[in-house]
């Protein structure tokens, strides 16, 4: 269960956010939106160069840092330095899309590296710290956590990983009354980023179709935007007390 008063949106406004995988796709929406939710958003990503691009957008109140979010390191120094009351886990790597067979286990273990060596480098230091009471940590897992990703060797498995940090990480903060919130979010498939339009390329093929007869076929596509709107709603602490949420382009549904 939460810990929070339903709505904490003004509380977002000159607070300090960290967002990584902020250079491009879910990340760069997630850092838009609460940028423009008065935050100053420090986003993380390797290459600097769409982060600086980025920072050009949203002015001074982006702080670009180009680093291995993936990196333990990473994550005691920036917690340390900038003691964020609202951090989004959203880096993370595009699975080689082939079957289990064409897998080596380099690649099979590729988002095990990166996604779940991330949540738990990082909520483990957010409990550890501890950040501040009131703080929020959003954990950024996918629909394939639920639904299994037969194309894409350990993505589903990590996914599903990052969530159970995740609820791990908001019962020890629960039992220890640090006031931290620890939520996941499984956003379904979409095309409209570059690790997502791999994987729906490599499922359409998979299935005798072109892109857009999967797409069509799949419903309504999330967008970018839908995702930075959502992960707001739970910063700002506009949603109920569930610990994970489905994120489709009808919104958010609770999960657990
Ligand atoms: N798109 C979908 O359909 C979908 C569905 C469900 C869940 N997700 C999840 O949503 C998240 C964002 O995905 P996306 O589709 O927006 O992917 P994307 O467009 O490929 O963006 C990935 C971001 O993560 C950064 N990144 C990757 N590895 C990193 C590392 N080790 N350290 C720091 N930054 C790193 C990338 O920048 P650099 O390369 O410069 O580091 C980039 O900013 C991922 O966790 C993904 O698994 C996506």
């Amino acid at each position: 269960m939460k810990t929070f008063p339903q709505s904490r949106a003004d509380d977002l406004i000159g607070s300090t956010a960290i967002v990584t995988g902020a250079s491009r796709g879910f990340g760069r929406a997630i850092a838009t939106a609460l940028s423009a939710a008065g935050a100053h958003v420090i986003g993380v990503a390797r290459s600097l160069a769409p982060l600086e691009e980025l920072r050009d957008e949203l002015g001074d109140t982006f702080t670009p840092v180009a680093a291995d979010a993936a990196a333990p390191s990473t994550a005691s120094g920036l917690l340390d330095e900038y003691q964020p009351r609202t951090l989004v886990l959203c880096a993370g790597a595009a699975p080689q899309m082939s079957p289990l067979q064409d897998h080596t286990w380099e690649s099979f273990s590729q988002n095990w590296n990166v996604d779940v060596a991330q949540a738990f480098h990082w909520i483990r230091y957010a409990l550890r710290r501890p950040l501040a009471p009131g703080s929020s940590v959003i954990a950024v897992s996918s629909g394939a956590a639920v639904k299994g990703s037969p194309l894409s060797g350990g993505y589903a498995g990590a996914k599903a990983t990052v969530r159970f940090i995740s609820s791990y990480a908001a019962m020890e903060s629960q039992r220890a009354g640090l006031g931290i919130d620890f939520v996941s979010v499984l956003p379904q498939l979409t095309p409209a980023t570059d690790l997502g339009a791999k994987a729906v390329a490599a499922y359409a093929e998979r299935q005798g179709v072109d892109v857009d007869t999967f797409v069509t076929s799949s419903g309504p596509a999330l967008s970018t935007e839908q995702v930075g709107k959502s992960v707001l709603e739970i910063a700002g602490g506009a949603r109920g007390e569930h610990l994970a949420y489905v994120l489709t382009a009808s919104g958010l549904v609770g999960l657990a």
